[in-house]
C-alpha cells in the first residue's frame, strides 16, 4: 500500500468526512504519480496485475485493423484519423498500424492517444518509436476537437472509470462511501447524491422495476455518460468502437447479482476488497452497455451494432489470418465463451455516418440491449 496516498485519503476524510466511493477510486487509480495507473512501474501485462486482449494476442489488434480498413473503404474516406482512448502501454496502436502496413491499407494521417496517466504516455511513446511510418502521433488529455473521418477506439477504457456504489437498505437507497475507523479505511453508508438517485431512477424506468431488493448492492458509472457527451461535442463525423466487459442493463442489474460487479486485480488474481493495497491493485467494474447506448443516442450518436468479442473478431476475419491455426491457445483465449469471447462485448456508434460494420455480420446481439 502506498502510505503517502493512503495518508492523503485519510487526511481528506479527517478534513471533510466520508469520501464517496467514486472519489476514493479516482484517487486510488489516478492520483498523480501514486495512483495505480499513474505509477512509473506499469501494472499491465504478464508481469503486472492483469492482461488485456491486445496484450494477450496481436490478433485482436489485427482484427481491429481489418475493421478500420473496412470502414474507410465503405465510406470512401481519402484520409482518416484514429483517436485511441486509454491506450495502456501502446501495444494495440503498434499492432494495429503494423497490420495496416502489412496489408498495404491506407494509414491514418494522425493517431492520437488520449491517456490520463503520464507514466503510461511515456510507455506508449517508447513502444510507438519502433514503428517506421510518417503517421503523426499526438498525445492529448483531455481530448480536443477531432478532424472529420475519425475512428475512435476505446478498449477497456470505461471499466477503468471511477464508479459510484450503492446499497438498498430497509431505510431506502444509500450510497457507499469510505471513512476511517481506528485509523483504518472502512465502508460507510451515506445519503445518495442527487446524480446517483437520478441515474438509478432512469435505470429502473428502463428496467420497468420499482426498486432494488433490500440488501442489493451494485455500481453506477456516471462518468461514462459525461465522456460520451464530451465526445459528441468534438467528433463531427466518424465511428466509435467500444470494447469492454459488461452486460446489457437487465443482466447488469439482474436480481441475482446482489453484490454488483466491482473487482480488484493484483498479480493476476481477483479480489473483492478495494480498501486494501490502495494504489497497488486495479479496481474495476463491468460496463452497463444499455446505459452506454441510451446515453449515446441522447447525445446524437447513431447506433451501429453490438456483439460479443468473439463475434467481432470472427466478423473481422480472425480465422483468415495466415498462420492463425498455429496459435490455437490465443484464438481460444480471445473467443472461447468461458474466457474472453462472451464476457467482452463490442459496441459501435456513428456520428454523421452509418456504415454497416463487418464486425456484426456473423453475430449480432442488438436484441439484448434495452
Ligand atoms: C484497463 S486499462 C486498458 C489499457 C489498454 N486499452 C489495453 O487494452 O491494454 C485502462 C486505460 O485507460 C486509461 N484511462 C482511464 N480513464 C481515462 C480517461 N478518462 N481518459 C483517457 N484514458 C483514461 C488508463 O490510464 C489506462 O491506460
Amino acid at each position: 500500500m502506498t502510505s503517502s496516498l493512503v495518508n492523503k485519503i485519510k487526511q481528506r476524510i479527517q478534513d471533510s468526512g466520508p469520501v464517496p466511493f467514486d472519489d476514493f477510486m479516482q484517487m486510488a487509480l489516478y492520483a498523480p504519480s501514486e495512483g495505480y495507473y499513474c505509477r512509473s512501474d506499469s501494472p499491465l501485462g504478464a508481469k503486472g496485475d492483469f492482461s488485456t486482449a491486445p496484450l494477450f494476442s496481436k490478433y485482436f489488434s489485427v482484427c481491429l485493423a481489418n475493421q478500420v480498413h473496412q470502414i474507410c473503404h465503405t465510406q470512401n474516406w481519402d484520409t482518416f484519423n484514429i483517436v485511441e482512448f486509454g491506450p495502456g502501454d501502446g501495444t494495440l496502436a503498434r499492432d494495429l498500424l503494423q497490420h495496416l502496413q502489412t496489408i498495404n491499407a491506407p494509414l491514418p494521417k494522425q493517431y492520437t492517444l488520449v491517456e490520463k496517466s503520464e507514466a503510461l504516455c511515456l510507455r506508449q511513446q517508447q513502444k510507438l518509436s519502433t514503428i517506421q511510418t510518417d503517421i503523426k502521433f499526438n498525445w492529448s488529455y483531455p481530448f480536443k476537437d477531432m478532424s472529420p473521418n475519425t475512428i475512435v477506439i476505446a478498449n477497456e477504457l470505461l471499466d477503468a472509470f471511477p464508479v459510484k456504489r450503492f446499497e438498498m437498505t430497509d431505510k431506502g437507497l444509500m450510497e457507499i462511501a469510505v471513512t476511517l475507523e481506528n485509523d483504518r479505511l472502512v465502508e460507510v453508508l451515506i445519503s445518495p447524491s442527487p446524480m446517483l438517485v437520478n441515474h438509478l431512477n432512469w435505470t429502473q424506468q428502463r428496467l420497468k422495476v420499482s426498486s432494488f431488493p433490500v440488501g442489493y448492492r451494485s455500481e453506477a458509472n456516471l462518468g461514462l455518460s459525461l465522456w460520451l457527451k464530451d465526445l459528441s461535442q468534438v467528433l463531427n463525423n466518424g465511428v466509435v468502437i467500444i470494447v469492454d466487459y459488461g452486460y446489457p442493463t437487465a443482466e447488469y442489474y439482474h436480481p441475482d447479482r446482489t453484490m454488483g460487479t466491482l473487482l480488484c486485480h493484483y498479480q493476476h488474481k481477483s479480489y473483492d476488497d478495494p480498501l486494501i493495497r490502495v494504489g497497488e491493485q486495479d479496481i474495476t467494474a463491468h460496463v452497463d452497455f444499455g446505459h452506454v447506448v441510451n446515453a449515446a443516442i441522447e447525445y446524437g450518436f447513431n447506433y451501429l451494432g453490438f456483439t460479443t468479442q468473439a463475434g467481432f473478431l470472427l466478423g473481422n476475419g480472425l480465422l483468415d489470418i495466415p498462420d492463425v491455426a498455429n496459435d490455437v491457445a490465443q484464438v481460444q483465449m480471445l473467443t472461447h465463451p468461458n474466457l474472453m469471447g462472451e464476457a467482452f462485448k463490442v459496441l459501435a456508434l456513428g456520428v454523421s455516418e452509418t456504415p454497416e460494420l463487418q464486425a456484426f455480420s456473423i453475430v449480432d446481439h442488438s436484441h439484448r440491449l434495452n
